[in-house]
C-alpha cells in the first residue's frame, strides 16, 4: 500500500482529463441504500427504471457502515445492491466514504480531528470532520480506498470513482501546523525569504525558527495577509494531496476506471481548482442555484462555463437540487420545468449528465428536508412524473454526448480569467474595500456576456489564450512577474485585454507593488492610479459616457492610454475613469470604476460589436433565449433554452431531438421551453423577427 505523499512534495505530472463519452447521458443521483430496507432497495431499482435512471452514486456517506469497526469490513451489503443494479442495467459512481469518518475512528484517533481557528478540537456528529494531515486520517482513507478498490474495482457497471465529497474541510492544529511548514519550506528555501516575503518587519512578526509558524488561528488583531493567503494555497495542496493518495491506492489494486472529485461550484472556496482538475480523469461539480430570480439562469450557465474549462472540454455535473432551491432559511420549489430547462442548460455548456442530490429523500437525519428525485409523497406525485419525463427528455439527446475529433467543445472567442488566488486575496481583511467579493465580480462580468449572447471560456493564467479576441481580467489583485508577462505577450500579439479595478496590486505573497496602482501592470495598461476611492454603501455616481457606478472608483492619471470615459462627480470630474492604450498588435482597457451591471453590460456588448465577436444566434439573447451551440463527432447541437415569457420562432438547417420537428421552415419555442437542433458543422441559425420579451423568473 502507498505511504502517502509528503507535505509540500511535488504530486505526479499528469496530463489533461481524459474525454469522458458515456453512449448516453448519465441521469439519476446520489442513492444511500444504507439508509432503506431491502423491500425499498427493489423498489427504488424498480422506479430508477421508470424513471429511465442509468447512473446512481453509492457509498458517498457509507464508512460506517462499510468498516464497522477499525479493519473489519463488510461488503456484502454493497454487493447486493450492486448485484441489483447490474441487473437492471443501471451503472454507479462508487464515492471512497472519507468526507465523513464513523464515530470509532474519532474515538481510536481522537488528535486526527480537525481544530478549528479558535483552538476548539471538533468531533464527530456531522459530517466533514478530520484533519486532513492527521496521518491516522490518511492512512485510513488511503486503507478505505483500497479495500474499495481491491473488491468492486473490477465490476462491470462501475462508471467512475467519486473520490471524497466536496473536500473543504480547514484544520488549525498541530498535524497542519506541522505541514504548513514543510509546504513553506518547500515554497521559501529558508526563513530570511519567508520573512521577506510575509514582511514580518511589520508588528514584530520575524521569525526565527520554522517551528514559530503556525497555522492563522485566532489572534488579538488582523493575520498577517502573507499567512492567510498561504495558507489557502497550502489547505488546497494538501487536500490534493490526499486525494491523490486515494487514487493511487485505488490504481494499486488495478482498476482503471476513472476518477473524479465532486467539487463544490465555489460559493465558498477552498480549493485552487486548475490543478486539481490535471490530477483527475473527469472534473465534476455539485451545483446547487441561489436564487429563483432570472439570474439562476445565468448562474447555472456561469457554473457550466467554469467547469468546461477547468476541465478542458467535457465533465460530469455530479449534483444538483431535484426540486427546491435554498434562499438560505427557507427552501422554494424549484419547479419542473426550471428542472428540466437547467439540466439541459448544463449540457449544453459540456456536461455529460444530469445527476441529482439525491434519489430519495431522506426520512431522518441532517438532510431529511432536503428534496429527491423520489420525494417522501412517493411516486404518486407531480414531482416524480416530471423526473420520469426528464428522463425521457434526455435519452433523446443522447447523441450530443460524442465528442468532437478536435477543437472546443462550445467556441468562445471571449475568455474570462479564473484563478482562485483572486478569491483568497480579497477575503483577507482590512482593504480598501472588504465588500467586494472576488466570485461576484466575476459573475458580473460573465453575466454581461449571457446576456448578450456571447459564449466565453475561463482561462488559467499563464495559459495559451492566444486564439481569443478578447480575455478580461476581474479583480485579480495578486500577480506574479511570469503572469504580467503573459497579459503583455497577449497584448502585443493582438488581443484586447480588459483589467478591472482591484487587479495586479501586489505579488503573489500580496506585497505592493510601489510606485501607483496597479503595480506591475501600469506600463501595460498606460495608467498610473494614485489613489482608491472606494464609494459609500448605496451610493451612485456616474461616468461622461453615461454609465453608472457604485461601490468603486479612483483618482488615476493616463499617460499612456486613451481615455474612454471620464468621472463626472466631486474632485475626480473630468478625470479617467477607462481608459484604452495600444502596445503592439493589441490593446489593453483599463477598468478603474465599478460599473453598475447594466452599464457593464452596455460595456462588454459595445466592445464586443467593435471587435466583431457575435453572439450565437444574433437577437436572441435579447428575447430571452439563450443559444449555445455544442460541438459534437458529425453534428453540432444548437441548444436553444427560452428563458423568456413569449414564444420565438428559429430557423435553421437542423432538425429538433426532442420532437424530430425540423427547424427550416420555422421552429416556435413555447415561452419556458427547450430545443435542441441537429446541425450540419456549418449550418447557421437565425430568428424570426418577433417582439421581445423580458426573461421570466419563478
Ligand atoms: C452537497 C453535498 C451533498 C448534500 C447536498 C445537499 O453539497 O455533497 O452530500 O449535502 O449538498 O445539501
Amino acid at each position: 500500500m502507498s505511504g502517502g505523499i509528503v507535505p509540500g512534495a511535488p504530486l505526479p505530472e499528469r496530463g489533461a482529463p481524459v474525454p469522458f463519452t458515456p453512449e448516453q447521458l448519465l441521469f439519476g443521483g446520489d442513492w444511500s441504500p444504507e439508509q432503506w430496507d431491502r423491500a425499498t432497495w427493489r423498489e427504488d431499482v424498480e422506479l430508477m427504471r421508470r424513471a429511465r435512471v442509468n447512473t446512481v452514486t453509492l457509498g458517498v456517506f457509507s464508512w460506517a457502515c462499510l468498516e464497522p469497526r477499525e479493519g473489519e469490513y463488510d461488503l456484502a451489503w454493497l454487493d447486493e445492491v450492486i448485484d441489483l443494479l447490474e441487473e437492471a442495467g443501471i451503472g454507479y459512481f462508487l464515492a471512497t466514504p472519507t468526507a465523513s469518518p464513523p464515530p470509532w475512528f474519532t474515538r481510536a484517533h481522537p488528535e486526527a480531528m480537525p481544530v478549528r481557528p479558535d483552538g476548539v478540537r471538533l468531533t464527530h456528529g456531522s459530517r466533514d470532520t478530520y484533519a486532513i494531515s492527521a496521518p491516522a486520517y490518511r492512512e485510513a482513507s488511503r486503507r478505505i480506498a483500497a479495500v474499495l478498490g481491491e473488491h468492486f474495482g473490477g465490476r462491470a457497471g462501475l462508471r467512475g470513482w467519486h473520490l471524497h465529497n466536496e473536500y473543504g474541510t480547514l484544520d488549525h492544529g498541530p498535524h497542519a501546523a506541522r505541514a504548513f511548514r514543510t509546504w513553506l519550506q518547500a515554497r521559501y528555501g529558508d526563513l530570511e525569504t519567508l520573512n521577506a516575503q510575509w514582511s514580518t518587519a511589520f508588528w514584530s512578526q520575524r521569525y526565527g525558527d520554522w517551528e514559530e509558524i503556525t497555522p492563522p488561528q485566532d489572534t488579538q488583531y488582523l493575520h498577517n495577509p502573507a499567512q492567510l493567503i498561504d495558507f489557502r494555497r497550502f489547505s488546497s495542496d494538501e487536500m490534493l494531496a490526499a486525494m491523490v493518495e486515494q487514487r493511487e491506492a485505488i490504481r494499486a489494486t488495478g482498476s482503471r476506471a476513472p476518477i473524479t472529485t465532486n467539487f463544490m461550484l465555489p460559493t465558498w472556496n477552498h480549493l485552487e481548482q486548475w490543478s486539481w482538475a490535471q490530477q483527475q480523469d473527469v472534473v465534476s461539480i455539485d451545483h446547487y442555484l441561489d436564487t429563483t430570480a432570472p439570474d439562476a439562469e445565468t448562474h447555472v450557465a456561469y457554473g457550466a462555463d467554469l467547469t468546461r474549462s477547468w476541465a478542458g472540454g467535457s465533465w460530469v455535473l455530479m449534483e444538483q437540487n431535484a426540486r427546491g432551491i435554498s434562499l438560505g432559511d427557507r427552501t422554494v420549489v424549484k419547479s419542473a420545468q426550471r428542472m428540466l430547462r437547467n439540466s439541459i442548460g448544463y449540457i449544453a455548456r459540456g456536461s455529460q449528465s444530469s445527476l441529482f442530490f439525491q434519489w430519495r429523500a431522506s426520512l431522518g437525519g441532517s438532510e431529511q428536508w432536503h428534496s429527491g428525485l423520489v420525494p417522501h409523497a412517493g411516486d404518486d406525485t407531480e414531482h416524480f412524473r416530471a423526473v420520469c419525463a426528464l428522463g425521457e427528455t434526455l435519452e433523446r439527446l443522447a447523441p450530443v454526448t460524442a465528442l468532437p475529433a478536435d477543437g472546443p467543445l462550445v467556441a468562445a472567442e471571449v475568455a474570462i480569467a479564473w484563478h482562485a488566488d483572486g478569491w483568497w486575496a480579497l477575503e483577507t481583511p482590512h482593504l480598501p474595500h472588504d465588500g467586494i467579493r472576488y466570485a461576484e465580480e466575476v459573475r458580473a462580468i460573465h453575466r454581461s456576456f449571457w446576456r448578450a449572447g456571447i459564449p466565453t471560456d475561463f482561462a488559467r493564467p499563464g495559459s495559451d489564450v492566444s486564439g481569443y479576441r478578447l480575455l478580461v481580467v476581474p479583480c485579480l489583485y495578486p500577480l506574479s512577474e511570469e503572469e504580467v508577462s503573459w497579459l503583455e505577450e497577449y497584448v502585443a500579439g493582438g488581443g484586447e485585454l480588459v483589467v478591472t479595478f482591484l487587479s495586479g496590486l501586489s505579488d503573489p505573497s500580496l506585497r505592493i507593488v510601489p510606485g501607483g496602482y496597479p503595480g506591475a501592470l501600469r506600463e501595460l495598461l498606460g495608467v498610473r492610479v494614485e489613489e482608491m476611492r472606494p464609494l459609500p454603501a448605496g451610493v451612485q455616481e456616474g461616468l461622461d459616457d453615461g454609465s453608472v457606478i457604485e461601490e468603486w472608483a479612483e483618482l488615476l492619471e493616463a499617460p499612456g492610454a486613451e481615455v474612454l470615459a471620464a468621472y463626472t462627480h466631486g474632485d475626480l470630474r473630468g478625470r479617467p475613469a477607462i481608459t484604452r492604450s495600444a502596445r503592439g498588435a493589441g490593446h489593453a482597457v483599463y477598468l478603474s470604476a465599478r460599473l453598475r451591471q447594466d452599464s457593464r453590460d452596455r460595456f462588454l456588448a459595445d466592445l464586443c460589436t467593435r471587435l466583431g465577436i457575435a453572439a450565437t444566434v444574433a437577437g436572441a439573447a435579447e428575447r430571452g433565449l439563450e443559444a449555445v451551440r455544442r460541438r459534437g463527432a458529425g453534428a453540432d447541437h444548437l441548444f436553444l433554452l427560452h428563458h423568456g415569457d413569449k414564444e420565438v420562432t428559429v430557423r435553421a438547417e437542423g432538425t429538433d431531438l426532442l420532437t424530430g420537428v425540423s427547424a427550416a421552415e420555422g421552429l416556435v419555442i413555447a415561452a419556458g421551453g427547450v430545443a435542441v437542433l441537429a446541425l450540419a458543422p456549418d449550418a447557421e441559425a437565425s430568428l424570426a423577427t418577433g417582439p421581445a420579451a423580458m426573461p421570466a423568473g419563478g
